[in-house]
């Protein structure tokens, strides 16, 4: 079975994309921290994660010792993940690494669940459940400071907001592959819920949409 979960940053896919897989057994993976991984090898390489060039070499070599590195989950390296997904070559350079994962997730798993931005549009249009987690920018933004200030940061909320809001603007204007519900995805609003009631909700809709065993 393959489950994808798409939707704006710091929605929650993430949490809930982790508690799935753990729930059904099914392997996990966070396509943003592909691109995030790209993002930081441009930083660290001292380029512009604008810059098609640089992109596209830390793309076609992706480093994926970088996906532990504790820089990954930098606000910096969001916004640099955001830029560089914007370039096709670097969207088509990360499409069959998702796409194998999908279909042939590791280990024993009998199932894959994958989040991102594109997964139910463009990586897996024939997942077998489509999810679209989305909240308020103001939602999300207070999820980020409280996400950053666990992590021992000091975070100002104003500047994680506006980050937040520029980053929905880059997603979903983009071109290629921009952040959008697949016509077929299941929109879950999770503004005035809480994890426990949006797992709750997700779970339900994967048994749903099990096929018989
Ligand atoms: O964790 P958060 O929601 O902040 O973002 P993320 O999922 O780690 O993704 C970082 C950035 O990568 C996003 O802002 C997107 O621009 C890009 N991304 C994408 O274009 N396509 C995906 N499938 C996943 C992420």
């Amino acid at each position: 079975m393959i489950i994808a979960i798409d939707g704006p940053a710091a929605a929650g896919k993430g949490t809930l994309a982790r508690r799935l897989a753990d729930e059904f057994g099914f392997a996990y993976l966070d396509t943003g921290g592909l691109y995030r991984a790209v993002g930081l090898s441009v930083l660290r390489s001292g380029g512009n994660p604008a810059d098609a060039g640089a992109a596209e070499v830390a793309s076609a070599n992706l480093d994926l010792a970088l996906l532990d590195d504790p820089a990954l989950r930098a606000e910096e390296t969001g916004n640099a993940a955001s830029k560089v997904a914007v370039l096709p070559i670097v969207r088509s350079n990360l499409l069959d690494f998702q796409r194998n994962f999908a279909s042939n997730p590791p280990g024993d798993a009998t199932g894959a669940v994958l989040d991102g931005r594109d997964i139910g549009t463009v990586v897996c249009p024939d997942a077998d459940l489509k999810l679209f987690v989305t909240a308020s920018a103001e939602v999300r933004a207070k999820r980020r400071y409280r996400e950053l200030e666990e992590r021992g940061l000091e975070p100002e909320f104003h500047v994680i907001l506006t980050d937040v809001r520029e980053r929905d603007e880059r997603d979903m204007n983009r071109k290629d592959a921009p952040l959008r519900p697949a016509e077929d995805a299941l929109l879950l609003d999770t503004s005035n819920l809480d994890i426990d009631a949006v797992f709750l909700r997700a779970a339900a809709l994967v048994n749903e949409h099990r096929s018989p065993q």
